[in-house]
């Protein structure tokens, strides 16, 4: 099969022919239709998280894929041969992803992928879209009638987390820049600010005098800081991109790091069926242009998803 592999932190990726995976007990054989990209791909290429990732080399990198069963190993049955699935495919062993034609993988990482959008929009979905659930919901708590401040709203997670909190039914402010704001408000902004122009704090008292219930921050940096500002009293804050240390001890605050979870890709896929969740993908690259995908994502300013169809 081919696959792009990386042979040393730091280095570009190579397309090269692989074994194709056999499916262990329990295993599922998938063919990749498409794998999304995600920023952290690209920091795991540099080597940003090798002491908390155990790898082996050569490495194909990928966490999102959608495709088709084409094999199950001995007892596995929840899938049947043809069956089209997506999923997050995060394994303790950084070696086997998801940039290339197969992968084997127990079948508890699979759901089955929404009948009404293409493999390369499902494969946009695993990832970006469990962290921006488990942010709202598992770790946030979100409820309808409360307001939420999503910064990075226009990314691959806040894109997820403006249309999840939305059909919540919760009052949805995003903060992104302007060129993003009517992008925005068609997948269900209530209220845009852009972070360039203006101070998000002040611009939010404009909406809000009293702050909000629930930040959800997925950009980090000084906006983590300024997360905080916009939070009512006994908010809560939730990031993805950095740990609280700049905050007051104080303040309610969780970091989350995504977890594989099928039952929640099925609710995801319930969501996105019943036409609640639009996937906006903005380019398809081939697998022989993924270190162009790896730049594009390097930016911190794409809009929606990138992906790569196989
Ligand atoms: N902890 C976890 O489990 C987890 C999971 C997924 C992602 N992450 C991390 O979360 C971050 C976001 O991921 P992603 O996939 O959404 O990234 P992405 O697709 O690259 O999105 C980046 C977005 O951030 C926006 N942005 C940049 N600076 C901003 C600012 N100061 N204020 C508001 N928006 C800003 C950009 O919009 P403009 O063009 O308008 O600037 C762009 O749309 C990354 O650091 C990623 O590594 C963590």
């Amino acid at each position: 099969m081919r696959a792009a592999v990386l042979k040393e932190y730091g280095e570009k990726l190579i397309i090269e022919e692989r074994e194709k995976p056999s499916p262990k007990e329990g295993e599922v054989l998938v063919k990749i239709k498409a794998s999304g990209i995600n920023p952290v791909d690209q920091k795991l290429s540099l080597g940003y998280m090798k002491d908390r990732m155990p790898s082996e080399f050569p490495i194909v990198l990928g966490w999102d894929m959608a495709g088709v069963v084409e094999e199950n190993g001995h007892s596995a049955r929840r899938f049947r041969v043809g069956e089209e699935v997506y999923a997050y495919a995060r394994r303790p062993l950084l070696h086997a992803g998801t940039f290339a034609e197969y992968i084997a993988l127990p079948e508890s990482y699979l759901s089955k992928k929404p009948v009404n959008i293409s493999f390369e929009e499902a494969s946009g979905v695993p990832l970006a879209g469990l962290t921006a659930y488990q942010s709202l919901f598992d770790a946030g708590k979100l409820k309808a009638d409360e307001a939420i401040l999503i910064l990075g709203a226009s990314g691959g997670v806040g894109t997820f987390a403006v249309q999840l909190a939305k059909y919540h039914g919760s009052k949805v402010i995003a903060v992104a820049s302007k060129k993003n704001h009517d992008y925005l408000t068609e997948l269900g902004a209530d209220y845009c600010i852009d972070y360039k122009d203006n101070r998000v704090e002040e611009a939010l008292k404009e909406i809000s005098s009293t702050g909000v219930d629930m930040v959800f921050d997925a950009v980090g940096g000084d906006s983590t800081k300024i997360g905080e500002k916009c939070l009512k009293e006994n908010g809560r804050i939730v990031s993805i991109a950095r740990q609280g240390d700049t905050l007051e001890e104080s303040t309610n605050f969780t970091f989350v790091f995504v977890e594989p979870n099928s039952r929640e890709l099925d609710h995801m896929r319930e969501i996105i069926e019943a036409g609640n969740i639009k996937i906006p993908v903005q380019k398809n690259y081939k697998l022989e242009e993924v270190n162009e995908a790896f730049d594009q994502i390097d930016t911190g300013h794409t809009q929606g998803k990138i992906v790569i169809s196989l």
